[in-house]
């Protein structure tokens, strides 16, 4: 059901299937209405006139019920069949309790046979009521469909596992739910093709039969081979129906950090006169290891246990600091420059935040999961210091006096800052200059100053303040200076504090928001709208944006969105990224070079061993964190492949070549083509393998939406 009839605004009558809606327009389902030019918030219903064909019932073995696929709703919906309510999924702003978006949750409405009047072979008539608080509007991310349930349909193939790396082996337990009241048996196949040779690879077929309510489970164990796809089909014996399921092998890059001591992360760090550092020194190496630091300038100290380095500096001005680690390997050191002044967020933060995997579910002890895996799978001696709770964490009212309150799930805020801030994180958290967040919690309206004085007290050293609401104070007003009101009440609030808190806008781009970012004092400004876990959107967001560069520096960030790699689900729900892992080695290089923040959306306590080792390649952080602050230039964009060259501090440069096309295919690049010396030397920075001269050229067989990252260096 691809297109349906649409109206803007909210009456009963509309629900019934007698209604006549010639007069409404055609709008499509299939993606939302404000990407179809529908510039609306607010209710709007959509009409589906359907004829289910009998012979849908006859040809199903269970005959028990009619399956309605709506893809997603953004936000919340009511549905009509033939004029019966047959379900409603997220609250509209009428509702007990009020507006709550259920944006997130896929909609699949089940409707029993017997319960439901059905026109066999004739109209049918669904209507759909839909209120939008904010944003993309109505039915979108998958085209809606009606089907009639058989027990293929109450079945599925669950590859949500994590691959093990076994030797040269990938190893995954596969569980094929049974959701029938009967037993069901059927034939389970693996097909593995190499995507290089579009041949199959391998081939194993088990006949399973799985009881009531229960799962089969399948062990998978084969090659992991870059560019492999697997394929697993389950069909049912009865009726020969069949589900599937696809995923790409995944395949580990980097090598393991050494035992001996070695130092990442930035090698400089901005923090106001007299403002509290909090300063981990990332590190990797046989633990234990041992820090210390020469000139460390008055008012700081360094714990040489831990590495953190905490205090504050009174004077202005550039402290370098000699640091070292040392284990019983060797001692290694580095200068890192404190640049006590007016700037924060010398190098694009990196961090976690709760939004892409638990969305509105979030809770303090799912973020300290986070926190605590982040620091016990190390990723912390690679530089990941921010932990952000995004949206879903205010209480539904204030405090007598006006303090925003937390509601049950965070019972006390500053003792999460207080815990992050032992352990060298920082604490980050998430509000509006509207009335209402996106999630419909508490916004900071009117209480700008307030809130500002909450965080401080519980150690907040990061607000994402996002747009949201805010249009019902704007209203129609389209004038700059209404887009940048609200950030500069906010700015004036947090400047007002004794602590330095980053400033993240987060207004989709609009006004061309990288033009004045810098003048509300934000360190990073949202480009676009939000992110998912598609290549589609990756690459929607990643490739355009190049046309930003010449906004972003030190301090200045363009922010083309959070990571979407791992466990993500916006939900309590958490699934696999739907990237490859082609796409997300990709997807990291962009962020990279884009100079771009780097806060990890999954769930860090369920990380796997791909995914670890996609986030902690020294190499490609030194990239994104390079002191010169300069975000790449997008320098040859031919059919389906793009260059991209990145200036870094020490003269050299970064360059990621980048495949768009769905096979592979070797691309090669003449150095004069993009400005390089045949005698400049390479080095792959994801093997971290020096590769030689470019000489003739740089040519490379790249996977599907894949990517070669290399570091060139003149001689
Ligand atoms: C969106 C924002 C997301 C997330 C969400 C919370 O507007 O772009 O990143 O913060 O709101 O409700």
């Amino acid at each position: 059901m691809p297109q349906a009839k649409f109206c803007i605004g909210n009456q009963a009558a509309w629900s019934d299937p007698r209604f006549n809606d010639s007069s409404w327009q055609d709008l499509k389902t299939n993606t939302f209405w404000e990407k179809q030019g529908v510039d609306h918030n607010g209710y709007a219903w959509y009409r589906f006139h359907v004829r289910l064909p009998s012979s849908l019932k006859t040809r199903s073995a269970l005959k028990d019920s009619l399956l309605l696929n709506l893809a997603y709703v953004d936000d919340c919906d009511e549905v009509y069949f033939n004029g019966k309510k047959i379900g409603q999924t997220g609250r509209f702003p009428e509702d007990k309790g009020g507006y709550s978006t259920a944006y997130a949750n896929k909609r699949g409405y089940h409707l029993a046979l017997k319960d439901l009047t059905i026109n066999w072979d004739r109209e049918n008539v669904i209507a759909v009521k839909v209120y939008d608080g904010n944003g993309d509007g109505g039915i979108g991310n998958g085209t809606p469909y009606v089907t009639i349930l058989d027990y293929i349909d109450n079945m599925a193939i669950n590859t949500n596992n994590s691959f093990t790396f076994a030797a040269a082996n990938v190893r995954k337990e596969l569980k094929v739910t049974n959701n029938n009241d009967t037993l069901v048996k059927g034939l389970f196949t693996v097909n593995a093709k190499d995507e290089q040779t579009g041949k199959n690879v391998y081939s194993k077929q088990y006949n399973i039969s799985i009881a009531p309510k229960a799962n089969a489970t399948i062990l998978i164990d084969i090659a992991g081979k870059p560019g492999t796809t697997l394929t697993y089909i389950f069909a049912e014996q009865k009726t020969g129906k069949s589900i599937m399921a696809i995923e790409q092998s995944p395949y580990i890059l980097t090598p393991r950090p050494q035992e001996t001591p070695r130092i990442n992360g930035a090698q400089i760090t901005g923090v106001r006169p007299n403002s509290p550092l909090i300063y981990k020194i990332a590190a990797t190496g046989k633990k234990p290891l041992t820090y210390s630091a020469t000139q460390l300038p008055d008012g700081l100290k360094l714990d040489s246990a831990t590495g953190i380095i905490t205090g504050s500096i009174a004077k202005a001005g550039d402290y370098p600091v000699n640091i070292s680690v040392k284990n019983t390997l060797g001692t290694t050191s580095r200068t890192m420059t404190i640049k006590v002044g007016d700037m924060l967020a010398l190098t694009p933060a990196m961090g976690w935040n709760s939004w892409n995997c638990w969305g509105t579910s979030v809770t303090a002890e799912k973020v300290k999961s986070s926190a605590q895996a982040l620091i016990d799978k190390g990723l912390i001696d690679h530089g990941w210091t921010y932990i952000n709770v995004d949206d879903a964490w205010e209480a539904s009212a204030r405090s007598a006096d006006g303090t925003i309150v937390t509601n049950e799930k965070f019972p006390d805020m500053k003792a999460l800052g207080d815990w992050l801030h032992s352990h060298g994180l920082k604490f980050g958290i998430y509000s509006s200059p509207g009335r209402l967040t996106c999630g419909g919690y508490l916004g900071s309206l009117g209480h700008e100053l307030q809130d500002a004085e909450t965080y401080n007290k519980w150690g907040v050293d990061y607000l994402k303040h996002d747009w949201c609401s805010y249009s019902e104070v704007a209203g129609s007003d389209t004038s700059l200076e209404t887009f940048m009101k609200p950030y500069r009440v906010m700015q004036k609030a947090l400047r007002a504090q004794p602590r330095d808190i980053y400033y993240s806008l987060c207004q989709y781009g609009m006004k061309d928001v990288w033009k004045w970012g810098p003048q509300v004092d934000a360190n990073s400004w949202r480009t676009t709208g939000d992110i998912t876990d598609t290549w589609e959107s990756l690459h929607d967001i990643g490739f355009r944006q190049y046309k930003l560069s010449e906004y972003a520096r030190p301090g200045r960030w363009n922010d083309p969105d959070m990571l979407i790699v791992g466990k993500v689900g916006w939900s309590g729900n958490l699934r696999n990224t739907r990237l490859t892992p082609d796409e997300q080695y990709t997807h990291i290089s962009l962020w990279s070079l884009l100079a771009s923040p780097l806060l990890i959306g999954c769930d860090i306590s369920q990380i796997d061993d791909f995914t670890l080792n996609l986030l902690t390649n020294d190499e490609v952080i030194a990239v994104n964190q390079d002191t010169l602050g300069k975000q790449a230039r997008r320098v040859l964009a031919k059919n389906e492949y793009e260059v991209y060259v990145k200036e870094l501090a020490d003269g050299s440069k970064a360059v990621g070549l980048f495949n768009l096309a769905d096979k592979y295919r070797t691309i090669s690049v003449k150095p004069s083509e993009i400005s390089l010396s045949p005698s400049a030397q390479v080095r792959d920075i994801w093997r971290q393998k020096d590769l030689g001269k470019i000489a003739e050229g740089l040519t490379y067989k790249l996977p599907p939406h894949g990517v070669m990252l290399i570091k060139v260096k003149s001689n």
